[in-house]
């Protein structure tokens, strides 16, 4: 059981309840390549190894998360001294440093990566039209895993994405992992983000995605596990507009929907532990989530705004 922390979570409460809960953490943002690499030839270093360090100190797993992402990239990466846009080649140079860093750097002490993250695309595109793709097609997937295995050869390393029960998605990312294994790719896991919500993903839709990526003996890891209390899916699919967006009250409607569905989830989780090989929550309690950054207040995870457990969490963890 993992969590995505950030550094100022080791003081106080939030230190304590993350040992007591968890032997697994993630940076939720400081080990991306913006952060991290903020310039070609210089690392920062700092809010990385506060992480791992803890880490080190409390005999805890660390995932490492992302070595290769759209977003949240340096501006120099894609582009030359005067401004334009790099060849390939270079970008894949600069691509196999930063990977190479990273990973030398953390040799160890990180024991999975989250290696390319989101590369398939949400829409009508197989891939997902970043400045990735657009300069160096496909390939740079590939040469991400090739890179961060010769790097740490013992390192398991994982494709991640979101919404992986969706049908359309989910059989373009299988497509896509299948042809890179019979490529040879070093390739071990399939990240499923889990940026769930009280309406989604139903059973039906999440156990076929276990099933489908674990027929290619690939492990499964959820990564960023939450459960939105407001409809709708992460990427934009409708949500079905009963709950305004002024409303930041945690209903007891919302807690008894949001009970039921990690109450499903874990009982699949569960139903499929010897394919699952781990599952990390993205941030701490409800006192601060990513998704309070979009308008609303909201409350995705199992410990309230106080750290204390909610009722959901009992449901998960009584069984
Ligand atoms: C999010 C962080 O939680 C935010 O703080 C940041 O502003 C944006 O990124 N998918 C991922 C994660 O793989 O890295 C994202 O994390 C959430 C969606």
């Amino acid at each position: 059981m993992g969590v995505a922390v950030r550094p100022q979570d080791f003081k106080g409460e939030e230190a304590k309840l993350i040992l007591s809960q968890f032997n697994s953490i993630t940076a939720e943002n400081v080990m991306k390549m913006g952060p991290i690499h903020p310039i070609e030839n210089k690392f920062y270093w700092k809010d990385a190894d506060e992480i791992v360090d803890f880490a080190q100190k409390n005999k805890l797993k660390v995932r490492g998360h992302a070595l290769c992402w759209h977003a949240q990239t340096p501006r120099w990466l894609y582009v030359d001294q005067e401004g334009k846009t790099v060849s390939k080649d270079v970008l894949l140079k600069r691509l196999e440093n930063h990977i190479d860093s990273v990973v030398t750097r953390y040799k160890g002490k990180i024991y999975a990566y989250d290696v390319v993250n989101e590369a398939i695309d949400d829409g009508q595109n197989t891939y997902r039209k970043s400045k990735l793709y657009e300069i160096a097609g496909e390939d740079f997937i590939a040469k991400s895993f090739e890179y961060a295995h010769k790097a740490d050869p013992k390192a398991v390393l994982f494709y991640n994405d979101y919404n992986t029960e969706i049908p359309a998605k989910r059989e373009k990312i299988y497509t896509m992992l299948k042809s890179l294994l019979a490529k040879g790719v070093p390739i071990h896991g399939v990240g499923l983000q889990a940026h769930w919500s009280i309406n989604s993903p139903t059973r039906e839709e999440l156990e076929k995605s276990i099933e489908m990526f674990s027929s290619l003996g690939l492990q499964i890891q959820f990564t960023e596990l939450d459960v939105s209390v407001y409809a709708g899916r992460q990427g934009g699919q409708l949500s079905n507009g009963s709950r305004k967006i002024e409303e930041a009250v945690f209903t007891p409607e919302m807690e008894q929907q949001q009970l039921e569905k990690y109450q499903m989830i874990f009982e699949v989780f569960r139903k499929y532990k010897k394919n699952i090989t781990g599952v990390t929550f993205w941030n701490l309690s409800d006192k601060y989530s990513w998704l309070d950054g979009r308008g609303r207040k909201n409350y995705p995870l199992l410990f309230d705004k106080e750290l204390k457990p909610k009722k959901a969490y009992n449901a998960v963890i009584n069984f």
